[in-house]
């Protein structure tokens, strides 16, 4: 199943609540919050007090990708505040596994990310414990930047790889995701679509976000 994951990042945080109903109305059913610490990538966003906000402002499951160094020491802090999902990055984690199995230990799906010029073969010891892979299809960071096709066989492996050894992790996809590359990266093996820019950049995001996860659902039906 194809789910729309609309990715707070671009939208108005003055106005969040709105957003995400604008958001959720138009069928997102995930909400992706980006966490950013000036470290890992250059820039900063929010922390535990908005993720808390937000708890209160939504039912959908919140889908927290930590771009942070040291993520085991905000683990617990963002799983209390009210993530449902968590992801950390494969570059970041000294103890990949220990970090992982900190994550389901608060409940939460867990899930690992991996930068554009990061192998899938850097994780294949973790995907038997992985609720979802992330693939970066730009360079993490900030939103609205252009999606890099070369990106686009690290789902197909990771479809292939799940396939072949009876895993059931879910594929993720986040960066320059848009209605000129959406259908790429469905017939890839994305699952779940995170969409800042083309949600909430501009125009109605209800209308956006219905338009985005239509082309989706019909390229995953041409898939098959
Ligand atoms: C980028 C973030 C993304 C970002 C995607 O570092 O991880 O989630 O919001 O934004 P778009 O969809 O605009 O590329
Ligand atoms: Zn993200």
């Amino acid at each position: 199943m194809i789910e729309l994951a609309p990715s707070i990042l671009s939208a108005d945080f003055a106005r969040l609540a709105e957003e995400v109903r604008a958001a959720s109305e138009g069928g997102g059913s995930v909400i992706h919050v980006d966490i950013m610490d000036g470290h890992f990538v250059p820039n900063l966003t929010i922390g535990p007090p908005v993720m808390r906000s937000l708890r209160k402002a939504t039912k959908l499951p919140l889908d927290c990708h930590l771009m942070i160094e040291n993520p085991d020491q905000f683990i617990p802090d963002f799983a209390e505040a009210g993530a449902d999902w968590i992801s950390v990055h494969q570059e970041a984690c000294r103890h990949l596994n220990r970090t992982l199995h900190l994550i389901k230990s608060h409940d939460c799906l867990a899930g690992v990310v991996i930068n554009p010029a990061t192998p899938v073969d850097t994780l294949v010891e973790v995907l038997d414990i992985v609720d979802y892979v992330l693939v970066m299809s730009v360079n993490p960071g900030f939103g609205g930047q252009k999606f890099i096709p070369s990106t686009l066989h690290k789902l197909r492996r990771l479809a292939e790889i799940r396939s072949q050894q009876g895993l059931n992790f879910r594929i993720e996809v986040d960066g320059g995701i848009s209605l000129d590359t959406v259908a790429d990266v469905v017939h890839a093996g994305a699952e779940i679509l995170v969409a800042g820019n083309a949600v909430f950049g501009g125009g109605d995001p209800r209308k956006n976000a219905q338009a985005l996860l239509k082309a989706a659902t019909e390229a995953a039906l041409a898939k098959v």
